[in-house]
């Protein structure tokens, strides 16, 4: 059983950048720059952005973040967004979901300029992702093929088992997934049997926000088990949708929970970003 280093794979991917930054600000004098808006205050939400800022600042780029109380207009929103989409120092714009109730999630993401969508939720980008054209990819998805990559994983002709069907993560999964040439099955809350698929499947994708939802019996010997869920417990702990203790022994290859697939979404957005800059010239 080898664990997948997925904070390892995203310094070293940040290292990449940082050094393809440094030659884009010699060669042609390019910064590339992302805008962060970030709604009310979610503690999770208010935390993945100090690291999206963070790992900006490491890299090189220009960033702003755009804070909002909960109380903000739609409209006010959508007027930062065309702001942003016409600001030339800003590459990508990111909107953090979730969005507060009042506010229409799907009417926000379609004001991003598709590109400066780094995020990859454009439907647009959606669009041209589904049909194999060069787009932007959604950032966690992304992140689970660059691992495949860098381990060597084969992905065709594989029994891919993808558990959640989301927007963000388990739809353009299986559209990667299928891109690769991999047999792709969509499992979601209203699955029957949900162990009978992930059971048959070489390669098991996983992410629902539910804590130790796939054990050890759910799991084919010498399967490769991709959890992209982060739950925080009572006790502060964080754990995946894996039962990592018992699940882990039977995989060829497997990713912890933290340290996993997490890492690897900065790392894409600052890729998507730096493709964004570079697209620009
Ligand atoms: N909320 C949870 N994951 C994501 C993500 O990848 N991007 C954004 N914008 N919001 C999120």
């Amino acid at each position: 059983m080898q664990v997948i280093d997925g904070k390892a794979l995203s310094k070293k991917v940040q290292t990449t950048i940082a050094t393809q930054v440094e030659q884009l600000k010699q060669e042609k004098n390019i910064v590339p720059g992302l805008a962060v808006i970030l709604i009310g205050d979610d503690p999770a939400s208010h935390a993945y952005v100090k690291m999206k800022a963070k790992a900006c600042e490491k890299v090189g780029f220009y960033s702003i973040t755009h804070s909002m109380p909960d109380s903000i207009s739609q409209d006010e929103i959508i007027a930062t967004i065309e702001m942003m989409n016409a600001n030339p120092r800003i590459d990508g714009i990111l909107v953090q979901l979730p969005l507060p109730s009042h506010i229409d999630t799907d009417k926000i993401l379609e004001v991003i300029d598709p590109s400066k969508d780094v995020d990859g939720f454009h439907a647009y980008n959606v669009g041209r992702l589904v049909t194999n054209l060069d787009a932007f990819v959604a950032c966690t998805p992304l992140g689970v093929m660059k691992m495949f990559e860098e381990y060597e994983i084969d992905l065709k002709g594989k029994d891919v088992c993808i558990v959640g069907a989301s927007n963000i993560v388990g739809k353009p999964m299986s559209a990667l997934l299928l891109n690769a040439h991999a047999t792709v099955t969509v499992t979601h809350i209203h699955t029957k049997d949900l162990a009978s698929h992930t059971i048959r499947a070489d390669i098991v994708v996983v992410g629902v926000g539910v804590p130790l939802l796939i054990k050890a019996d759910m799991i084919k010997e010498g399967a490769i088990v991709i959890d992209i869920g982060i739950n925080r417990m009572e006790d502060g702990s964080l754990v995946g949708d894996v039962d990592f203790a018992n699940v882990s022994p039977k995989c060829a290859y497997i990713t912890p929970v933290p340290g996993g697939v997490g890492p690897m979404t900065i790392a894409m957005l600052l890729s998507n970003t730096v493709k964004s800059a570079k697209e620009r010239i």
